[in-house]
């Protein structure tokens, strides 16, 4: 018995200790923010970073403060239209492309909402009883996720936000310059075979996950080969100059239109001045470097790139984008990872590549933690998916209707917030976030 005690104690201050830190880690990320870089709304999918704060700690509330008995203020009611994102079954919300016309609740209101949540999550952690701690610890645990989720869309917004301003007038998120390597040769692209066959799929690990992972599953994988880096700058530019943009037979209908409609020229961020091409980062205008992986760009444009490579190169005429269970299949067999450029954790909020010049051991660089990369898979159920019980059935599930997966997290994703299993999904013209491209190719 006192052994349960024990056990049941340390994983309260266990889970508490890491509900702080990550809602510690929020605040921290908006510390360098003027009044006005709170409110921002640019376009609809950029929330501003005050709705931000205020929701993640509303996710709290609603989802395990209500239903577990904690206490409960008049702010949890008066915040709900405002502050619940897509909950059909919690009731009527702020269309979400209003995020930006509202000056209610102020900055200052919502970080005293997030302490006043705070103060009665770890009042709730520290005295509900060991009947209902299983229901609190699932509860809780999604909640820090999702906060997790939007640590990493606060970044990207941001960029965006600030991207807004006439250049002479831009204002960088960090002072000091992302650290990136000096300029050097990139190694050839090269294309690693992995063996097909019947594999597994999905949250094997058995570490905790979201229910979109689930069921782990088999899958008959023909042989295939994948790039073993992600694309680059100089090889999208190559693209460019080419006419990629302009050629119309590269392109998927629905992107050319997307295309012609937003005068697409290039990735996000990118800009010629002079001829010479510079790129918008969180650290300020940087030169475009060659060997950096390219990065915000959509699936359009990564699809259309794959389909110039393989009309324009005979040794990868089967070029294509991977789908997204070749991706996990090869990134569990030959992923490898390096921590110090890898995940938020790593401070560059950009891309870095992660690739050796020499020759080395065939392995697939810049899987986890460089950049979002496109698959060609819809997003979809997998086998026998069942999604979370309740109102949290909304959370993953109806969004399985349209949009493409990306795989392998990003400079911006906290690393213990990711697995190979992950599955990130955004419609296909999306270049806000911090996507990249690598390569797959059909065996011979
Ligand atoms: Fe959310």
């Amino acid at each position: 018995m006192l052994q349960t005690v024990e056990h049941s104690v340390s994983a309260r201050d266990v889970l508490l200790a890491r509900y702080q830190a990550v809602r510690v880690a929020s605040a921290r990320m908006c510390a360098s923010l003027e009044p006005a870089e709170y409110r921002l709304q640019p376009i609809d999918d950029v929330s501003p970073p005050w709705w931000n704060l205020g929701h993640t700690s509303w996710f709290f509330a609603r989802n395990v403060l209500a239903s577990l008995g904690g206490a409960i203020t008049a702010d949890d009611a008066q915040y709900d239209y405002l502050l619940n994102s897509y909950y059909a079954s919690l009731g009527a919300r702020l269309p979400r492309s209003q995020r930006g016309a509202v000056s209610r609740p102020t900055t200052e209101e919502i970080y005293a909402y997030r302490a006043s949540v705070d103060e009665r999550v770890q009042q709730l952690v520290e005295t509900i009883d060991s009947f209902h701690w299983p229901a609190l610890e699932y509860l809780l645990r999604i909640g820090i996720e999702h906060e997790q989720q939007h640590q990493e869309l606060f970044y990207t917004e941001i960029k965006f936000i600030l991207a807004q301003n006439p250049p002479p007038l831009r204002r960088s998120y960090c002072d000091s310059p992302s650290t990136h390597r000096e300029e050097e040769q990139a190694r050839p692209l090269q294309f690693c075979s992995v063996p097909g066959g019947l594999v597994e799929i999905g949250s094997v690990e058995d570490d905790w996950c979201w229910d979109n992972e689930l069921p782990a599953h088999k899958y008959y994988l023909v042989p295939y080969e994948l790039a073993d880096r992600l694309v680059t700058n100089q090889e999208y530019l190559e693209f460019i100059d080419d006419g990629g943009y302009r050629n119309q037979l590269l392109w998927l209908d629905n992107g050319w239109q997307q295309r012609t409609a937003h005068a697409w020229q290039a990735p996000l961020y990118w800009e010629r001045n002079d001829g010479v091409w510079q790129i918008w980062t969180l650290a300020g205008y940087q030169p475009l470097r060659p060997h950096e992986p390219v990065s915000h760009l959509s699936f359009y444009e990564a699809d259309a790139f794959a389909r110039w490579r393989s009309e324009t190169r005979q040794e990868e005429s089967r070029v294509r984008l991977p789908s997204e269970r070749e991706w996990e299949h090869a990134a569990r067999r030959f992923g490898e990872t390096n921590a110090a450029t890898a995940f938020l954790d790593a401070g560059l909020l950009h891309p870095q590549s992660q690739t050796p010049v020499a020759n080395a051991v065939q392995a697939l660089r810049e899987m986890s933690g460089v950049l979002w990369q496109w698959t060609s898979s819809y997003y979809e159920p997998y086998p026998g998916y069942r999604p979370f019980p309740g109102v949290l059935a909304e959370y993953n599930g109806k969004f399985m209707d349209n949009q493409r997966v990306l795989r392998g997290g990003s400079c911006v994703t906290p690393r213990n917030h990711y697995r190979l299993s992950y599955r990130n999904f955004w419609s296909a013209a999306t270049r806000f976030q911090f996507t990249g491209v690598r390569l797959a190719r059909d065996s011979a």
